[in-house]
């Protein structure tokens, strides 16, 4: 049993890898076993009921295995156009069905945006898509990191004070209600 921490970004110098880097190392400090993946290694088609029928494809299957058997999962977000990325949106596509897989799973959520107002808006919107699918989703404290390409060091570290202590409330807020379950 595992802690599951992905981005939702697939650029390589992406500002929400970076955030999702220190979440996870974070999280190990704590001692909780983590994992932390990239979506670039689960490439998967756009969500189609035929290819469905079919079965699940392989990334798809081994993308839920991992999803299912994680004790928790955190979710760094981009906003994109306002909301969720689509290829972070094909996901949960794919992990609704059959098995809604979200269902009572303790999930966080972050981002980190270039712009002023640091992923507020698709974080909003993916935290009710999640609470519908019955996800016990960290309602509070938030993650949000504004003007993103000058709050990280050459070395992917936050360096504003005030994100670090928010990202280190987010994780024992969501470590706790894991501890919890
Ligand atoms: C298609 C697209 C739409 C975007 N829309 C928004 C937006 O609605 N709000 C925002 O704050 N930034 C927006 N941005 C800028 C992203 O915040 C910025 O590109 C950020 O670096 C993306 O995350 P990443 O660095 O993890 O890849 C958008 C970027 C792209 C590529």
């Amino acid at each position: 049993m595992s802690i599951l921490v992905f981005a939702g970004s697939l650029r390589k110098d992406s500002l929400n890898k970076k955030l999702a880097r220190i979440v996870a190392k974070e999280i190990k400090e704590k001692n909780f076993e983590v994992e932390l993946i990239e979506l670039n290694n689960f490439e998967m088609p756009i969500y189609d009921g035929d290819i469905e029928e079919k079965g699940f494809p392989e990334k798809v299957m081994e993308f839920r295995e991992k999803f299912e058997k994680a004790e928790g999962v955190f979710i760094i977000t981009p906003e994109y156009n306002f909301s969720i990325p689509g290829g972070l949106k094909n996901i949960i596509d794919w992990l609704s069905r059959k098995k809604n897989l979200m269902d009572s799973k303790v999930i966080a959520i972050g981002g980190a945006s270039n712009g002023r107002f640091g992923t507020i808006r698709v974080q909003t919107h993916f935290k009710e898509i999640l609470l519908l699918l019955n996800a016990k989703i960290i309602g509070y404290p938030s993650l949000l990191i504004v003007n993103g390409n000058s709050a990280f060091d050459s070395e992917g570290n936050l360096v504003n004070e005030n994100d670090v202590k928010a990202m280190k409330k987010l994780v024992e807020v969501f470590l706790q209600q894991i501890k919890k379950d």
